[in-house]
């Protein structure tokens, strides 16, 4: 009883403060709700005294909402006072405060860029309750937690213009996002107007052609791509439009490796002679820089004219997935390695970094690089920004140097949002909303010393699988708002579901600005469970659950298809579609799932070795849940193994018959996945002597491109055993050449 009332009284606590939470996106750090109201007037009336820019902007982003007018009595709506410099001590360069009255906002702090972000608050005040035109009296108190709140845009894979790139740091100062990281230069064009090397944009920015489709389908479009560059009078534009939002462009010019657009400009960059061609294919490749003087040289020019555009702390220098082939092979890269005593060719990658370091050391700038800069070595004076992982990022501040946070499984927003089945193409991966939103910067083995090396966090966003600009703000948009509030520290992934509140508001603010932003977070996700020695497909959305309809005839659910209530029971195959409603509206995309039974579903199953942790999805059951592995879904569908070969045990409950098992395993070596080596099938009714019933190779696996049926006469077994070979070491030849190759397998079936 008494736990029944406590309960009460938390749920309507609950209640009470997220109705009391304001509509802001980063939510500040201190807010006190007063009584009464600012009443937005019919023309509002800015003081004469107000800082310019700034100003100029808050009056453009609210042109349609309101007419503005200036005074220079104290009365006017919006007034400002700069604080003193030696009033701060907790407070940094971008505090504010904001005091809404019934008769005045007031806005303090320290900058313009603290007024700026002040302005970024107002707005998302007046824009969330226009209806009314009153906007809560109220005292915030508010400065970010993180130094760098980054966003990152790959120009090279599919270009964007000046105006898009204009739009694109309009979202960033939205949502008070400070650091444009714009990737310049990269294998499949060279992006930015160099004076001195005119070849790398007449030969650089263009390409034969480009992937189109998903990787494994190899697919190009046959069309020219190109030249698309930036002149350095559009750079110049740009960092001053930026600038003018209190945003710092860092530019990134890729080395040693991603250079294929360079080297084919300046082949005599490279160890090997070529030609070269900008690549037309996503991936790393082999060609890269070669650390000769003349490379140095041309790498310092570009540099200079980098600085000179730009005037960030920081420059990007790249350093990520340098494969150290060729230099293994060139004369020129050993007799350096032999000369300055380096260990080996990461030796030679951290001499490369350093010597581009002293370049820009010397120009009163700080290099930025992927945690790949670490190999060998990192320079003195070097910053990293943390990729593969967080490792880097913990190294890095362990020994002093700063970093930022930029994991792929948190921050790389050309990851899926939503289920891929029902999502545009995407590079892979599974970082929705809440994920993003969950990320703590600050790595849980640094102390509070180290911890002030994490400089802030980032989110990128890689081109591939993005052609357009509509893809852009799918792919940025919402997870951009989670990773604004876990720069600004106010983010708590205990109180998600207030935060998806908040986001569903400022939908009605993209919706007015015609941004094409992803609804997933209405979607309808569905999981395969275990059910009475077979399966059952459990459905639940975020939202209201009672707003879940669905089909079983492969028609699209409508608002009147059945209401789930309970697991659906999958004992044939079938297709189950279901949506998302709100008052009769679809809110969704329209999920589907196809289902290919067998004798194999649902039953139990064990595997002598774990699939790897990144394509672990679903553990063993992935193997018998019913779905056929999909392609655009290799972190689900499938389970990845490297180095590791397959080998699971199904325990069909009682004795059953079957005659054909099948399986499916993948090749795509640009990814390092190849098809399996062998395979073998065994039956047993102890599940302890087994016997061997089937046997295939290498060229039965090729010729059958993967799609893997056997005939195995007719069986009558309790217990099915399959052995599936992983291909082993990568060949000489083969991207990974001498590393693991993954093996994929998706289901295991017997019929
Ligand atoms: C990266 O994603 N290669 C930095
Ligand atoms: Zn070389």
């Amino acid at each position: 009883m008494i736990r029944a009332i406590l309960i009460f009284f938390v749920l309507l606590s609950n209640t009470i403060f997220s109705q009391n939470k304001l509509n802001l996106i980063p939510y500040p750090h201190n807010v006190n709700i007063n009584e009464g109201n600012f009443t937005l007037p019919e023309t509002f009336i800015l003081n004469s005294e107000l800082p310019k820019n700034e100003t100029e902007y808050f009056k453009k982003r609210l042109s349609s909402d309101l007419k503005f007018k200036e005074s220079n009595k104290s009365d006017a709506n919006l007034v400002y006072s700069q604080l003193p410099k030696s009033g701060k001590s907790e407070q940094n360069d971008e505090f504010y405060s904001l005091e809404i009255t019934p008769k005045q906002i007031q806005i303090k702090s320290y900058t313009k860029q603290g007024y700026f972000l002040a302005l970024q608050t107002l707005i998302q005040l007046i824009q969330s309750n226009q209806k009314d035109k009153k906007i809560p009296a109220v005292k915030i108190e508010d400065q970010p937690k993180f130094a760098w709140r980054g966003m990152h845009l790959d120009v090279c894979r599919h270009f964007f213009t000046v105006e898009e790139v204009k739009q694109y740091i309009d979202y960033l100062a939205m949502y008070k996002l400070n650091t444009f990281h714009w990737h310049l230069t990269d294998d499949q064009g060279w992006r930015i107007e160099i004076k001195k090397y005119p070849k790398l944009t007449t030969v650089g920015a263009k390409r034969k052609e480009s992937m189109i489709g998903a990787y494994v389908d190899n697919t190009f479009d046959g069309k020219p791509y190109g030249p698309y560059f930036y002149t350095q009078d559009q750079i110049k534009d740009v960092v001053k439009y930026a600038t003018e939002r209190h945003i710092t462009v860092v530019p990134e010019i890729e080395m040693p490796g991603h250079a294929l657009a360079a080297l084919t400009a300046y082949s005599e960059l490279a160890c090997t002679k070529g030609p070269f061609e900008p690549a037309t294919k996503w991936g790393v490749f082999d060609d890269v820089f070669c650390p000769k003087e003349e490379t140095f040289k041309f790498l310092e020019n570009v540099l200079d004219e980098v600085i000179e555009l730009f005037p960030s702390k920081y420059i990007h220098i790249g350093g990520d997935e340098c494969p150290k082939t060729r230099w293994k092979e060139c004369a020129h890269c050993q007799a350096l390695i032999k000369k300055n005593n380096l260990k080996d060719e990461h030796g030679l990658q951290s001499y490369f970094i350093q010597t581009i370091e002293k370049h820009v050391n010397s120009k009163g700038r700080k290099i930025i690089g992927w945690d790949e800069i670490l190999e060998g070595g990192l320079a003195p004076n070097a910053a990293v920004m943390s990729w593969t992982g967080i490792k880097g990022g913990v190294e890095a501040a362990k020994s002093g140097h700063f970093a930022v946070m930029t994991p792929g499984s948190y921050c790389y927003f050309d990851h899926y949002q939503g289920d891929p089945q029902t999502e545009p193409l995407a590079f892979g991966g599974f970082t929705p909303l809440d994920k993003v939103y969950s990320y703590n910067p600050i790595p849980e083995e640094l102390n509070a010393q180290q911890a002030k090396y994490i400089l802030g966090v980032q989110a990128n966003l890689w081109t591939e699988y993005i052609l357009d600009f509509k893809t852009v703000q799918y792919q940025i948009f919402p997870r951009m708002m989670a990773l604004s509030e876990v720069g600004w520290g106010t983010s708590d992934s205990k109180n998600y579901k207030e935060f998806e509140g908040r986001v569903i508001n400022q939908f009605k603010l993209l919706d007015k600005m015609g941004v094409n932003y992803a609804k997933s977070i209405y979607n309808v996700t569905g999981k395969v469970i275990s059910a009475n020695n077979g399966i059952s497909y459990e459905l639940s959305t975020s939202q209201n659950p009672n707003g879940i309809r669905y089909t079983l005839d492969g028609t699209n659910p409508t608002a009147n298809s059945q209401t789930y209530q309970n697991p659906i029971p999958v004992s044939k195959s079938m297709t189950i579609k279901s949506a998302y409603f709100e008052n009769g509206e679809l809110k969704s995309a329209v999920s589907s799932q196809e289902f290919i039974t067998s004798k194999t579903t649902g039953k139990t199953i064990t595997l002598e070795q774990q699939p790897s942790e990144n394509y672990s999805f679903g553990g063993a059951f992935t193997l018998i849940d019913g779905i056929v592995g999909n392609v655009k879904q290799l972190g689900k569908t499938w389970l990845g193994f490297q180095g590791k070969d397959v080998v699971a045990t199904i325990d069909l409950g009682q004795k059953t018959q079957f005659s054909e098992v099948y399986f499916n395993t993948l090749d795509n070596k640009g990814s390092w996945i190849h098809f399996a080596k062998s395979a073998q099938v065994f039956v047993s009714d102890d599940g302890k002597s087994f016997k061997m019933i089937k046997e295939i190779g290498k060229d039965e696996i090729l010729a059958a491109k993967g799609k893997i049926k056997l005939n195995v006469g007719n069986q009558n077994s309790k217990y099915l055993k399959i052995k599936i070979e992983n291909a082993g070491i990568i060949p000489a030849g083969n991207p990974g050449a001498d590393s693991k190759a993954w093996l994929f397998v998706d289901e295991i079936g017997a019929l």
